[in-house]
């Protein structure tokens, strides 16, 4: 099994993995549209050539950022996979210098076992809201929200690099 970045080609897979438990009305649905245009912030857990998870990071702020469509296939629960997932995708927030990475969901107990705090939605900024209004749970919105809060820094590929 990998994880690795999502390309075009898994986004069928990926799309209907979401829908399976969008259905279960765990999580959003995802149109293909969408996860074509936000595709560079997806992860996606490969094993066998087939997509058994996936997640995404969507930058919302200076420093904050968002796991969005956390999914990981029903036969693959349980194996690690969601925390791999999460991992990469907090790795990517720090590389982007963000220092901290928001969740909206159900997932309480999944989410405390990798630190992350429960936090007031009302203590996030208005500017993130923005999404929100196009949510059909935008009035009674019973996510919880929580955050991990990272040491970001920024990724530095080369240094001490003689001049050219
Ligand atoms: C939530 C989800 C992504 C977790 O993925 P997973 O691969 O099954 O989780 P992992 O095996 O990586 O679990 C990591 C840790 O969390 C714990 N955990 C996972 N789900 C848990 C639960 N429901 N209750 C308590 N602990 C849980 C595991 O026991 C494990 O602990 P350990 O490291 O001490 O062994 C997966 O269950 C899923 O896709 N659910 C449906 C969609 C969904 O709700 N997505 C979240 C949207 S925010």
């Amino acid at each position: 099994m990998e994880i690795r970045k999502a390309t075009a080609n898994d986004v069928a897979q990926i799309q209907q993995m979401i829908q399976h438990f969008a259905e279960q009305g765990l999580m959003l649905p995802r149109s293909e549209k969408s996860l074509y245009e936000n595709l560079q912030g997806f992860m996606v857990a490969v094993s066998q050539k087939r997509v058994v998870g996936t997640g995404g990071l969507h930058v919302l702020w200076k420093d904050l950022a968002e796991i969005r469509s956390l999914a990981v296939h029903p036969d693959s629960q349980g194996q690690g996979i969601g925390r791999l997932l999460v991992e990469a995708l907090v790795q990517e927030a720090k590389a982007l210098a963000i220092s901290q990475v928001l969740s909206l969901t159900y997932q309480i107990p999944f989410f405390n076992k990798l630190d992350f705090q429960i936090v007031q939605k009302e203590s996030l900024p208005h500017k993130i809201w923005k999404d929100c209004i196009h949510c059909k749970k935008f009035y009674k919105c019973d996510e919880t929200a929580m955050i991990y809060y990272t040491q970001s820094s920024s990724v530095v590929y080369a240094e001490n690099v003689a001049e050219c």
